[in-house]
């Protein structure tokens, strides 16, 4: 199954939820079965490494991040079997690249697997905060990335 997240910079959100994805799919000896990937809605930091802020955080917990930012492409809607976005922005630009409504059907949002707070839609966007919202996001992420790993190993 091919996974592909994405949120605006792709370099703070998706490839977070990337590492982090990856990593839970280590632990439980499943990576064979999957192909991951990220990228971002703005080709503004395309060729870069993830922030600062959070390679640095993630690190502190074991978690390297080593994914490049790049650019999202139509052709990733052919590419890959489930799409997951970090907010409502992310969705609608995806939503205006999609060439027919059926696209979309494989666009979820990494909060659909939040058990913690079911209302809420966005993976708030850490950029312009501190550093305490690093860590926030950190949190929030592992634990949706963690129900999604634990939703596709019992579906599979
Ligand atoms: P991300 O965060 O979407 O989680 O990677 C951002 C990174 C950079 C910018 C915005 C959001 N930016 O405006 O450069």
């Amino acid at each position: 199954m091919k996974i592909l997240f994405v949120c605006l910079g792709n370099i703070c959100r998706s490839p977070l939820a990337e590492a982090l994805f990856c990593h839970h799919l280590k632990e439980q000896n499943i990576s064979e079965a999957f192909a991951v990937d990220s990228c971002g809605t703005s080709d503004h930091h395309q060729g870069d490494l993830a922030d600062e802020r959070t390679r640095s955080n993630a690190f502190k917990h074991g978690i390297e991040i080593t994914h490049r930012s790049r650019p999202f492409v139509a052709d990733d809607f052919e590419i890959f079997d489930l799409i997951i976005v970090m907010d409502e922005s992310n969705y609608d630009t995806i939503e205006r690249l999609s060439l027919d409504p059926d696209q979309m059907e494989k666009v979820v949002f990494l909060r659909d697997f939040d058990l913690e707070e079911e209302d809420e839609i966005d993976v708030p966007d850490p950029w312009f905060g501190g550093e305490e919202g690093f860590e926030e996001v950190y949190q929030l992420i592992n634990r949706c990335v963690l129900e999604l790993v634990r939703t596709l190993s019992a579906e599979s």
